[in-house]
């Protein structure tokens, strides 16, 4: 039996019409699964985003607590030790000791006394150093560098370009940073040299630290051991940093942007 064209042309409009059908489930098959992999990946961003930001805080509360319980062993040994020796000369004290005797005590409860002092600015300047406070940043760092080369063990430059003030609120952190690094090139690089230079970038502090030390090996700071590099990565996440380690032949360059 031959089809009538009236036939055909009603065939070819079914079998447009299924591969229409056909052609847009594919293309909404194609974008819910497009969607699906975008969310997917989103969340998992989202996750490493916030296992980091968990990863700074624990780093920040193991360090105040590392710091708390220094503080608490340096007031206990060296004030609190002090203390009750100077007490127990006091209790030698009577009417009837000899003036001798007297004036050796007096010497010894003094030379006590004084060390106190000293232990107490000690602490006092560890929590925050006075010269910051009175003086900012710049005098900071620039007396830090003095105590390393007073010190005779390694010879430290620092040149400031910066024409900028630094906001006071972001000042500790940055000096910590500065401080953290000139720590562990002292503790651990071996080196001749430090140079430290401060610039600005328009609004941008830009601080290049670098050693000619043994280097620092492996990219990803976070996974190093210490507690220090996270926790430079930690006040970067205060003052919305960034920190970038440069290649270099020898030793170890650090590149710091801070927005002031
Ligand atoms: N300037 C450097 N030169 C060579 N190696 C370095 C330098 N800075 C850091 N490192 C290496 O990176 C590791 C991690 O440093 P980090 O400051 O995090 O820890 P740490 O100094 O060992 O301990 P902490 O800072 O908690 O006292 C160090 O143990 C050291 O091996
Ligand atoms: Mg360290």
């Amino acid at each position: 039996m031959v089809e009538s064209e009236q036939e055909i042309t009603l065939k070819i409009i079914i079998i447009g019409m299924v591969v229409i059908f056909l052609l847009s489930l594919s293309v909404i098959i194609f974008f819910i699964l497009y969607q699906r992999r975008l969310l997917a990946q989103q969340q998992k961003h989202q996750k490493i985003e916030s296992d980091y930001q968990k990863e700074l805080l624990k780093t920040s509360i193991l360090s105040q607590e590392e710091e708390r319980t220094r503080i608490a062993k340096e007031l206990h040994d060296d004030v609190g030790a002090m203390l009750t020796t100077t007490k127990l000369y006091f209790g030698q004290i009577t009417p009837e000791l000899p003036p001798d005797e007297l004036k050796d005590i007096a010497k010894k409860t003094s030379g006590f006394l004084d060390d106190m002092i000293h232990s107490v600015r000690s602490i006092s300047q560890d929590l925050r150093p006075v010269v910051l406070e009175k003086l900012g940043l710049i005098e900071a760092i620039q007396s830090l560098v003095q105590t390393i080369n007073e010190s005779g063990k390694i010879s430290a430059g620092f040149q400031n370009n910066t024409v900028k003030t630094i906001i006071k609120t972001k000042e500790l952190n940055i000096y910590r940073i500065v401080q953290e690094l000139v720590t562990n090139t002292l503790k651990h690089a071996e080196a001749t040299t430090i140079k430290i230079q401060l610039k600005n970038d328009k609004n941008v502090l830009v601080i290049l630290y670098e050693d000619d030390g043994k280097g620092l090996k492996g990219e990803n700071m976070l996974h190093k051991k210490g507690l220090g590099l996270k926790n430079i990565e930690s006040r970067l996440s205060v003052l919305s940093g960034t920190s970038q380690f440069i290649n270099k032949s020898k030793g170890m360059k650090v590149k710091v942007e801070i927005p002031i």
